[in-house]
């Protein structure tokens, strides 16, 4: 989730840029860059980490032309580097670019071929060059980007200028956010209104497809196809702070409605679907190794643990693969039977979780073969690891993990459907059809948080409770666990979670007509177990919120709330769920006051023991 920015008019573009990278940095920041056409060059200036490093390049060098294009990034292809860094350059021509290009390696080998030189190991660096290549053949600017983008596959928000026509910006997008807006002789595009606003409240959201032509007479939008079409322009009331949210009231909310897009962008490019296989070329483990494994690790703390809960339930019902599960700070302490070529995963938001790379430094040191699945690229925990994949969520700001841990759930479906392939335990068409259940999981999750107003209902009603219990069963198990963590982290209530069957071992006795009882139970080989445990809750009183599946018709006789949570295959129904809870964790927070974002007593990484 990088930012962009461009500007055209009159004032001093490095200025202006920066100022609205500043605004921009809470996207991404692990480097950041601009670009100013000056005296008929084009000025790049780059530097890697906090905008502040730029800037102080930008004092002993200053930049003094009126058009230009800047970029704060967050690393999906590369590792934070000045090299990596945007803006990329090819010959007179100059872009900045969010989001991923899936086809850049084809694009790449045939770029290369022609003569195309690569200074970086970004995705983006192929559209500098194919813009360069388009107006090598004697087309307009507009003209040579509009071919471009026909090119590319992916998700996208893609600015550019050129040496011989200064007086223009394009700009285009495809699902990625892109908007522009209109000053004073002067126009501005960026990836969110924030940097906008010290110039104009007059913004346009452009839309999948939409060319834009910037000058400093003002914006056009035209189709790929050349044809004019019309936006409407929009009045953006927010302050710099709520825009910096995305209108929503905290970071937490924006990231759980980020999901969808954060699980689509896990995916993205990661499979080829002729095959039936998961495309993960960051992994660095031959098909034999893989195969030979005698069995897996899954290591990582707090709300990634539960990821790893998940994946184990996953890798031993697909892949059937023994796997076992721990906590960072148990791990590290005991004497764990890792072996010789033993597959060790190591799950982290943020790659610098302390107990987490303590356990992975042992797992290696062992002979352990170490994966890691990370968001935060170039973080320790991906550089000490043997093999990584990314979860392309993005910045995840808010302290309590919402999208990092969908993310992360995504990741391992994709590795888990890798094994299952190397261990020819799937079929191609058994590959195929788990693939087309992971890209309907984007779509499963926008259906629940569309929602929204079922949880605010739900919260209402039990905001001033002091306990809560979550129950859930085989892969949801984890997920009660998860629900209840958001709960008691946000919202301060107590809530513990539990394996449904586990209840009558001893949670039962707390349970009266003031607790709450949370239970996942979807439609799966489990569902007449969970029903009685829930009869067991029932038969006690206990106010019921059922989380059921969409066919469900049964439970609304028992429980006091129902959420239907759209049909999926069983060992799939986590994300959906998961996104669920943390609603309704949220809205029960929100009412009792509570700052969500930064929760007392908590950080977002955890770097010490
Ligand atoms: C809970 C939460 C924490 C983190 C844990 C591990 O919402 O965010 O439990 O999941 O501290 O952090 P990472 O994933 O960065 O290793």
């Amino acid at each position: 989730m990088c930012g962009i920015i461009g500007y055209i008019g009159n004032d001093n573009a490095a200025d202006v840029l920066i100022e609205g990278l500043k605004r921009l940095e809470y996207r991404g920041y692990d480097s950041a860059g601009i670009a100013v056409l000056q005296h008929g060059r084009i000025e790049i200036r780059r530097s890697v980490g906090k905008l502040l490093h730029l800037e102080d390049a930008l004092k002993k060098e200053l930049l003094s032309g009126t058009v230009g294009i800047g970029h704060t990034r967050w690393a999906t292809h590369g590792k934070p580097s000045e090299q990596n860094a945007h803006p990329h350059r090819s010959g007179n021509v100059v872009i900045v670019h969010n989001g991923i290009i899936e086809n850049y390696l084809a694009h790449k080998r045939r770029l290369e071929t022609a003569g195309y030189r690569f200074q970086s190991e970004t995705d983006t660096e192929v559209i500098a060059h194919l813009l360069a290549l388009h107006m090598e053949e004697g087309h307009s600017l507009e003209q040579a980007f509009r071919a471009t983008v026909r090119e590319l596959h992916g998700s996208y928000a893609i600015a550019g200028l050129c040496v011989s026509e200064p007086e223009t910006l394009v700009v285009t997008k495809s699902g990625c956010p892109l908007v522009v807006g209109q000053g004073d002789k002067a126009a501005f595009l960026a990836s969110d209104v924030t940097p906008l606003l010290a110039h104009t409240r007059h913004v346009t959201f452009l839309e999948d497809g939409d060319i834009g032509t910037l000058t400093p007479l003002g914006v056009t939008v035209t189709g790929v196809d050349g044809h004019p079409v019309h936006r409407d322009e929009v009045r953006i009331d927010w302050n710099a702070e709520a825009a910096e949210k995305g209108g929503y009231p905290h970071f937490m909310l924006k990231e759980i409605h980020e999901q969808p897009q954060a699980i689509l962008d896990t995916l993205r490019g990661r499979y080829s679907y002729d095959s039936g296989e998961a495309d993960l070329p960051d992994l660095a483990i031959t098909p034999d190794q893989l195969r030979d494994a005698r069995s897996i690790w899954i290591v990582a703390c707090g709300t990634s643990w539960h990821a790893g809960m998940v994946g184990k339930y996953l890798l031993e019902e697909l892949v059937h693969k023994p796997v076992q599960v721990d906590i960072g700070s148990e791990f590290r302490y005991r004497n764990p039977m890792v072996q010789e070529g033993d597959v060790f995963i190591a799950l982290s938001q943020s790659g610098e979780t302390a107990d987490t790379l303590a356990a992975a430094r042992e797992a290696r040191r062992l002979g352990a073969y170490v994966l890691s699945i990370v968001n935060v690229v170039g973080s320790t925990l991906a550089r000490e690891s043997d093999g990584v994949i990314y979860t392309r969520c993005g910045p995840e700001i808010s302290v309590a993990s919402t999208k990092a841990f969908t993310g992360q759930v995504m990741a391992l479906y994709l590795l888990a459907l890798h094994v299952g392939r190397v261990r020819q335990v799937l079929s191609v068409e058994d590959g195929q059809w788990w693939l087309d259940q992971f890209m309907a999981l984007p779509g499963h999750v926008e259906r629940v948080i569309k929602r929204e107003a079922e949880f605010v209902a739900m919260a209402h009603r039990f905001y001033e409770k002091k306990n809560f219990l979550y129950l859930g069963r085989g892969i949801n198990y984890p997920i009660a666990l998860e629900g209840a963590l958001k709960l008691k982290e946000i919202s301060y209530i107590h809530a513990e979670g539990y394996a449904a069957g586990e209840m009558k071992h001893g949670p039962i006795a707390l349970i009266d007509e003031d607790m709450p009882v949370v239970v996942l139970a979807p439609r799966d080989r489990l569902y007449e177990k969970t029903v009685s445990n829930l009869m067991e809750v029932k038969a006690r009183s206990a106010p019921v919120i059922a989380f059921v599946s969409e066919s469900e018709q049964e439970l609304e006789a028992l429980a006091d709330c129902v959420f239907r949570i759209p049909n999926t295959h069983a060992l799939l129904s986590p994300i959906p769920f998961t996104a669920a809870l943390q609603l309704l964790a949220y809205h029960i927070a929100t009412l009792r006051n509570i700052d969500v974002d930064r929760p007392r007593n908590l950080a977002k990484s955890v770097t010490v023991e």
